[in-house]
């Protein structure tokens, strides 16, 4: 089965697409070993470039048993279209800074998260980054539903596009 490379996206790379990083990449290893992932995030700002995840994310995201300590923010770079089969925004706002960056051959490639989630889940994630800290429990609801539909989604098709 080939290689399934999957990037998630948002403003700053240090609350919602590390998340989602760290989620799928514990999820897949837990739940779907069988499918060889590569999994990353980026940002579409370069604020905070080097640093590892918010420490609201960090622990919230601890708290649920997933270690984002590791991950540092990094910006979104032209190669990643190439470089990834799946793109996946956070929120409109960023969908449409992936469109306009993006070549049009990779505009397939670009989806925003949460239309993996199954059920009422709502269009976007939305950014945790100046509300309180119910933000961040939310945003690892919707991540971990959206995962979850990935993963269901990543099983039935050996490519993802
Ligand atoms: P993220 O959250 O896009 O989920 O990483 C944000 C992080 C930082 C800022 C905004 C959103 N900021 O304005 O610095």
């Amino acid at each position: 089965m080939p290689r399934v490379k999957v990037l998630f996206v948002c403003l700053g790379n240090i609350c919602r697409s590390p998340t989602a990083e760290g989620v799928l990449r514990t999820l897949a290893a837990r739940e779907a070993p069988e499918l060889a992932l590569e999994v990353d995030s980026a940002g579409t700002a370069a604020y905070h470039v080097g640093q590892p995840p918010d420490p609201r994310t960090r622990a919230a995201a601890a708290r649920r048993g997933y270690d984002l300590s590791a991950l540092r923010a990094r910006s979104l770079e032209s190669a990643d279209f190439e470089r990834f089969d799946l793109i996946l925004a956070m929120d409109r706002e960023n969908l449409t800074a992936l469109r306009r960056r993006a070549p049009a051959h990779t505009h397939e490639r670009l989806r925003l998260f949460l239309e993996f989630a199954a059920g009422e889940a709502p269009e976007e994630v939305p950014d945790p980054y100046y509300g309180g800290p119910n933000g961040f429990e939310e945003v690892l609801d919707l991540v971990e539903a959206a995962t979850r539909g990935l993963l269901a989604h990543l099983r039935q098709r050996p490519r993802a596009t």
